[in-house]
């Protein structure tokens, strides 16, 4: 990979945001340049080796409610063979048992492919036995996993980091295009190549979203739930800091990575609201603002790269304006209801949320339910105890 550096960046607290790196090569080849290494280069080389030590030790997660197959496929066909895809699904299992298509699908594509993997369904009853010590907070009146893509996450993080993996990636279901699948994978790679510090965050910002307008493929630049994400996260930083910046595009980014030291210190929030979430949880967490849960981290600092990809993002857009309702509200749920949101905020807040007709006046977002870090659960036991040749054909044990 070849990637420019970041031209500016903004501190809060003991994070580290840098502004958005631009590819210009996708394959940078097998050895180091040494012309690279000079301080005058604007653009840094990330070679095949540094990238692909990383993907070894990289579980990606996939969250899949009813998605088509096909598409299933190829995003699996687009993750790198050194990485563990962790698919976590919550599809349905009647009257049609879509789960056991994608079992069929993965048996059967990384049998051929000498892939490895892991399928759990978020409903499964032992997936949920392993959260009732002490993560109640995810398990229904039912006792199974809550429904939600968040909660598939962190449920899929978990066990990740049982299994001793140091990133851990997310990338979702619907993407039709295998080769953007790939680009995102080594752009978490090329930002965790470039960390200075354990604790990092790498979001990708999409290069464009391609849709149909007047009959013509038209390049949108940002959806609309990147776009009002973006605005008021930014609006934080600003009004906290007193100098107005647009730095951060990558707020509600489905596509993201940390390393697993990072992961398990961050709250998560339910839902669609999980992405923004990241964000207010390491500027609550590592602002400096509040009192802090890890001095530790506050000492080291958290970096969190954002990362433009040359791949155009397709995925399923057919999930219609209530859809895309629902993540704005949870999104700005988010920092509406976070401890570090000015009042000012707040207002302008529910007053978009007015406008979009989401919100009636003087109405309040719904707060999003709020997970803890995962840094107590005791995952040791479960490497142990877990049947894990049950759920895929992982032997890294
Ligand atoms: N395991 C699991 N459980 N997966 C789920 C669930 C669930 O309850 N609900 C949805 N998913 C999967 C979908 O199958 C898809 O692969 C992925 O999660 C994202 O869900 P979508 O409903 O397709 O979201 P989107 O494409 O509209 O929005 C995406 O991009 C936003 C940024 O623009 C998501 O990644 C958002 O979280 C993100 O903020």
């Amino acid at each position: 990979m070849r990637i420019g550096l970041p031209t500016h960046s903004e501190r809060f607290g003991s994070n580290l945001f840098y502004s958005v790196q631009k590819v210009y090569e996708l394959d940078a080849g097998p050895e180091l340049d040494p012309e690279f290494s000079s301080p005058f280069h604007v653009v840094r080389q990330i070679p095949h080796a540094a990238l692909h030590q990383i993907e070894q030790d990289m579980a990606i997660v996939i969250p899949v409610k009813n998605e088509k197959l096909r598409l299933l496929e190829g995003v699996l066909s687009g993750i790198p063979n050194a990485c563990l895809p962790i698919v976590i699904s919550n599809s349905q299992r009647e009257p049609t048992d879509r789960f056991q298509m994608e079992s069929l699908l993965l048996n059967n594509f990384c049998h051929s492919a000498k892939k490895k993997y892991l399928l759990f369904h978020q409903r499964d009853p032992v997936l949920a036995s392993l959260f009732a010590d002490n993560y109640q907070e995810i398990l229904d009146e039912t006792g199974l996993i809550r429904n939600g893509k968040a909660e598939g996450m962190i449920a899929a993080t978990a066990l990740a980091h049982a299994l001793g993996k140091k990133y851990i990636g997310f990338i979702d279901s619907d993407n039709y295009f295998p080769g953007s699948v790939l680009e995102y994978v080594r752009l978490y790679a090329t930002g965790f190549a470039q960390a200075q510090t354990d604790h990092t965050m790498v979001r990708i910002q999409w290069q464009s979203k391609p849709k149909i307008v007047d009959n013509e493929l038209y390049f949108a630049r940002l959806g609309r739930v990147t776009r009002i994400t973006n605005q008021y996260l930014n609006q934080l930083l600003s009004l906290h800091s007193g100098f107005e910046t647009d730095l951060l595009l990558t707020g509600n980014a489905g596509e993201h990575a940390m390393s697993m030291d990072l992961a398990l210190k961050l709250s998560f929030a339910s839902g669609f609201a999980v992405e923004t979430n990241h964000f207010i949880s390491l500027l609550e967490y590592f602002g400096g603002v509040l009192p802090s849960p890890f001095p530790d981290v506050m000492k080291q600092g958290v970096e969190v790269f954002q990362m433009q990809s040359r791949n155009p993002h397709f995925h399923d857009f057919s999930k219609g304006d209530d859809h895309l309702n629902e993540m704005i509200e949870a999104s700005l749920a988010v920092i509406y209801h976070s401890q570090l949101c000015p009042k000012v905020l707040k207002k302008q807040i529910q007053e978009e949320l007015k406008r979009l007709k989401i919100l009636r006046a003087g109405q309040e977002p719904q707060a999003p339910r709020q997970y803890k870090p995962l840094l107590n659960l005791d995952v040791n036991k479960w490497r142990k105890t877990l049947d894990w040749s049950r759920y895929g054909n992982y032997q890294g044990l």
